[in-house]
C-alpha cells in the first residue's frame, strides 16, 4: 500500500471530508491537491526523488575522487555570471518537492528576497547566495542528478577524523563541489568556503576545524536559514536584472565555466565564437 492510499480513499468520499483532507495536506506541504491526479504526480515525484537520493547515498570515496577529477576538465570558453544565472531558469530540481517544480532561478530569487527582508546586508554573503546553486547547471552536460543533489552532504570517508577540517575529509559529491570547482578562482576565500560547504548536513559538523567553525558562524548559519526555509511558494518581486549591480561588484565580466557542457545543445553561438577567438 502506498503512503497516499488512505488519502486517496478519503478524497473519494464526501466533499466535507475531502476539503478537510485537502486542508490538512496543505499544512503538510502538499499544495495544489485538487484530486487524485495531483496525488499521483506527488507520488511519482517522491518515488523518483527517493531513487535519486538512494543512488546519491551510495556514492563511494572513489566515486567522489572521480567526480573531482571530472570537474577539473579543460574549459573551452567564457560566460557571464548573468548568463549562467539565466540558465538556471531551465533547471528544475527533481529531488525537492518543496520547490514545487519551480526553477533554480526562482529558488535563487526567493532566497535573495528572504535574506533582504530579514535585513541581511552583507554584500559578500548576498553575492555568494546569488551563485550558490550554479553547480546544478551540470545537468546540461548530462550529469546524473545523484551527483548533483542528493539531500545534502554526508560524511563517507573512512579516514575522516573529527576536527580534521572539512577540506581534509570526504563527503558525498554534489552541486556545491561543482560550483566551487568552477568558480573558486573568481571569489574570495570566504565565498569559496560557503560555495563548497553550503549543502553540509548535521553529521558533517564534527569534522569542522576552527576555520570552518568561524565561517559556519559568519555565513553558513544565516545562509542556511533562508536556503532551507520553506519560503518557496512566494512570488519573487525582483528579477535577475535587479542584481546586476551585485554581479558587477563581485564578479568579472566573464568566467570560465564548462562551456563544453552547454555547446552540444547548439546554444550560445556568440559565446562560442568569442571562445574560439580567445583560443
Ligand atoms: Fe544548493
Ligand atoms: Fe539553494
Amino acid at each position: 500500500m502506498g503512503i497516499m492510499d488512505p488519502v486517496r480513499k478519503l478524497l473519494s468520499g464526501n466533499s466535507a471530508v475531502k476539503s478537510m483532507v485537502v486542508s490538512v495536506l496543505n499544512r503538510q506541504g502538499y499544495y495544489n491537491i485538487t484530486g487524485l491526479d495531483a496525488i499521483r504526480h506527488i507520488e511519482d515525484f517522491r518515488a523518483n526523488s527517493g531513487e535519486v537520493m538512494a543512488r546519491s547515498r551510495a556514492q563511494t570515496p572513489a566515486d567522489v575522487e572521480a567526480l573531482r577529477k571530472k570537474y577539473e576538465e579543460p574549459i573551452f570558453g567564457e560566460m557571464s555570471i548573468y548568463r549562467l544565472l539565466e540558465l538556471q531558469a531551465q533547471v528544475i530540481d527533481p529531488t525537492n518537492l518543496y520547490l514545487y517544480c519551480g526553477s533554480q532561478l526562482t529558488h535563487t530569487l526567493q532566497i535573495m528576497e528572504s535574506m533582504e527582508e530579514a535585513g541581511v546586508d552583507d554584500r559578500e554573503l548576498l553575492a555568494t547566495t546569488l551563485i550558490h546553486d550554479l553547480g546544478k547547471l551540470a545537468v546540461f552536460k548530462g550529469e546524473k542528478w545523484e551527483n548533483i543533489e542528493g539531500g545534502g552532504k554526508f560524511p563517507i570517508g573512512d579516514d575522516n577524523r573529527p576536527g580534521a577540517g572539512l577540506a581534509n575529509c570526504t563527503f558525498k559529491w554534489d552541486h556545491a563541489d561543482i560550483v566551487h570547482a568552477r568558480l573558486a578562482p573568481y571569489v574570495s576565500k570566504d565565498m569559496q568556503w560557503l560555495l563548497r560547504w553550503h549543502s553540509i548536513q548535521t553529521p558533517c559538523e564534527p569534522y569542522m576545524d576552527a576555520h570552518d567553525r568561524s565561517l559556519y558562524e559568519k555565513y553558513f548559519k544565516t545562509f542556511v536559514r533562508h536556503d532551507r526555509t520553506f519560503i518557496f511558494y512566494h512570488l519573487p518581486k525582483k528579477r535577475l536584472d535587479d542584481y546586476v549591480g551585485l554581479i558587477e561588484e563581485f564578479f568579472p565580466k566573464t568566467v570560465l565555466f564548462c562551456l563544453s557542457m552547454l555547446a552540444p545543445l547548439g546554444l550560445f553561438a556568440d559565446e562560442l565564437s568569442l571562445a574560439a577567438a580567445v583560443l
